[in-house]
């Protein structure tokens, strides 16, 4: 939470750093600031609401700055009010130094108060404010920068990333790592630092992940690196993201962009892991000594938070019935303060799209020092979850900029199902036979997902009509039943409608009060062992004049027409990969009735993309 940039270049700063904010406004969008070096001095300009309000402000008539070198910040608000006077960067007594800050000081209060005895002047509510006061503190001591730097941040608790620069410095960037992304890009006569890589795709895909207690200074032409204030040396990496895959590309929003992307993240999670000419799944994450563990365990726990939690559910599905291992699932803010039972023989699979989910990577921890494995599956490259855990098996889905969560889920799945053949295979539970279906049944995913997404102008067409409830019920079961949560969850977040996931079978145990003729329910209804149990619980809402959304397959050939008001047909699919396909639908539905109701689609009120808090 919290988008934090900084530029050391040769264009004017302000315009890369107001560009560059745009990029990470998923990541907060409370308010937004910058600071420019501009003839030898500080120049802070701020406003609250979205980084256009701030771009008004920078670009206003007669404004020059005259500046190569800034920090800029988009703010979801944690200590102190979403306000102005709140919103970064924040400074010194003296306004020498100017800080941008994503993450949280954990022992502020106790540095204010030490800092207020000292005469420092604050004038906001949030924990930021205290660096640039105890970098001015410290520098009453020395005149050497860089030793106040260390000094400073010595002191400082909690998890964070931060971007500085100082007054006297004029060709000076300093970066700051400690638990929360920050990311040095490399360009030609320009250096860049972000809290996520597509801030500067634009203009460089050469960059190095800062590690935990990384120090950077950057100058012109050169930099830096400490780690624990030691100098070090760190590899530089390229970046395949193309920048238009963290552009909008002519679509209105980037949710429907990246819901119309799912074949080609889908096919990019899966085509290195999967040998088609002798069906064979290949995890070149996975070294022997796990293997071993797999083959050894049936000791696993999935963990997340969200989207990422129901993909867990399925994936928990597809292992009982595809490994035969019956891993537990729980939200990473349950898992982390259970007293459940962990060893060395236990492993965690955590699943993250941005790898920053602050209750995930601390259930990472806590079972990591009781002496478990830990797998993630993560989207977003050198992110704090990937780093602390022992294996990581990236989706490679592309950047997910929306905050709604569309794309990763579908690759995440994808991910559960190679790992349930391959976990199913190791364990001696699956015939060469059974191996060879399930490799041979993801040839034609994708084109049964276009195919799917051909469903797009009708569900545009029925939007209009169903933006005008305020509740919704979304009804599945098995391995669809996750489906239901996570099509309730997208309307909810994104049009504010309230939604209820619920597995069909539970509606007779208090749910069914609830339907009347004001009441659409959309049921996942594939043809699948349960369905004939759906249909029942069709029937239920129908006679109590519940409004019908029906999801069923394309060749399903009953007579559905008097238990639905509406049909939306899937292709037929194999049962394990049927959440693919009935997911899609609803992604749509709830976008279409968002976008009808002039919803903010990607950057929904009080929510942000990467959840960095508890
Ligand atoms: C919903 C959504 C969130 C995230 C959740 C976990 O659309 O995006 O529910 O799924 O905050 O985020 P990650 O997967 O980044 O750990």
């Amino acid at each position: 939470m919290c988008g934090i940039v900084g530029y050391l270049g040769n264009k004017p700063a302000e315009y890369v750093i107001i560009q560059s904010l745009k990029k990470l406004e998923y990541r907060g969008y409370d308010s937004a600031g910058i600071a420019l070096l501009s003839n030898g001095e500080i120049i802070v300009e701020k406003e609250q609401g979205k980084i256009v309000n701030l771009e008004n402000k920078v670009f206003e008539k007669g404004k020059k700055y005259y500046a190569t070198v800034g920090i800029g910040h988009t703010r979801w608000a944690t200590h102190g009010e979403p306000s102005k006077v709140n919103a970064h960067p924040h400074s010194d007594c003296n306004s020498n130094i100017a800080v941008v800050h994503n993450g949280i000081i954990e022992n502020y209060m106790e540095l204010k108060e030490y800092l207020e005895k000292r005469n420092h002047v604050f004038t906001s509510k949030t924990d930021t404010e205290v660096i640039p006061h105890l970098i001015e503190e410290k520098l009453k001591y020395t005149t050497d920068l860089k030793v106040a730097l260390f000094e400073a941040v010595k002191e400082l608790k909690g998890a964070f990333a931060l971007a500085i620069i100082v007054q006297g410095y004029n060709n000076l960037l300093i970066g700051v790592r400690k638990g929360s992304p920050l990311i040095f890009g490399i360009g030609e006569g320009e250096y860049f630092l972000a809290s996520d890589i597509p801030a500067f795709l634009e203009y460089t895909n050469k960059a190095i992940i800062l590690e935990d207690n990384d120090i950077i200074f950057i100058e012109r032409e050169k930099y830096k690196i400490y780690n624990n204030f030691e100098e070090i040396e760190r590899n530089i990496i390229e970046i395949n993201w193309s920048p238009s895959q963290a552009e909008k590309s002519g679509y209105k929003h980037f949710m429907i962009k990246e819901i119309m992307e799912q074949p080609e993240a889908i096919s990019k999670t899966f085509l290195d892991k999967v040998n088609f000419t002798n069906n064979e799944i290949i995890f070149y994450e996975i070294d022997n000594s796990l293997v071993n563990l797999i083959k050894e365990t049936n000791d696993i726990a999935i963990t997340a938070c969200g989207t990422s939690w129901h993909a867990s559910l399925i994936g928990r599905y597809l292992m009982e019935e595809i490994a035969g291992v019956v891993p537990e699932v729980d939200y990473a803010s349950e898992l982390r303060y259970r007293k459940r039972p962990i060893t060395d023989k236990t492993i965690l699979i955590a699943v993250s799209q941005s790898g920053e989910t602050a209750d995930t990577l601390e259930t990472i921890r806590k079972f990591k020092q009781n002496g478990a494995k830990i797998i993630s599956i993560c989207n977003v490259l050198g992110s704090s979850i990937p780093r602390e855990s022992d294996y990581t098996i990236y989706t490679h889905a592309g950047p997910e900029i929306s905050v709604a969560s569309t794309k990763a889920f579908t690759s995440q799945i994808i991910i559960f199902y190679l790992l349930a053949i391959y976990i199913g295979k190791l364990k001696g539970e699956l015939s060469s036979k059974e191996i060879n279906t399930f490799i041979n049944n993801l040839k034609d995913l994708t084109k049964k997902i276009k195919r799917t997404l051909l469903l797009d102008e009708y569900i545009k067409s029925i939007a209009p009509d169903f933006s005008k409830f305020h509740n919704f019920l979304y009804l599945g079961r098995g391995i669809n039943f996750p489906v239901a949560l996570e099509g309730a969850l997208k309307l909810k977040e994104i049009s504010y409608i309230h939604a209820e996931g619920y597995p069909g079978g539970e509606m007779k145990h208090g749910p069914l009060a609830l339907i009347d003729e004001n009441m659409p329910v959309v049921v996942v209804l594939p043809q699948n062992s349960l369905y004939e149990k759906m249909i029942g619980n069709l029937h239920e809402v129908k006679s109590r004049k519940g409004i019908t959304i029906v999801l069923t397959d394309e060749n399903n050939g009953d007579n559905l027409e008097n238990l639905a008001d509406v049909i939306i047909r899937v292709p037929t699919i194999d049962k394990y990969l049927q959440p693919l396909l009935y997911i899609i639908p609803l992604q749509l539905l709830s976008y279409y009735i968002a976008d009808y109701k002039g919803c903010d689609i990607d950057q929904p009120r009080n929510l942000a993309k990467s959840v960095t808090v508890e």
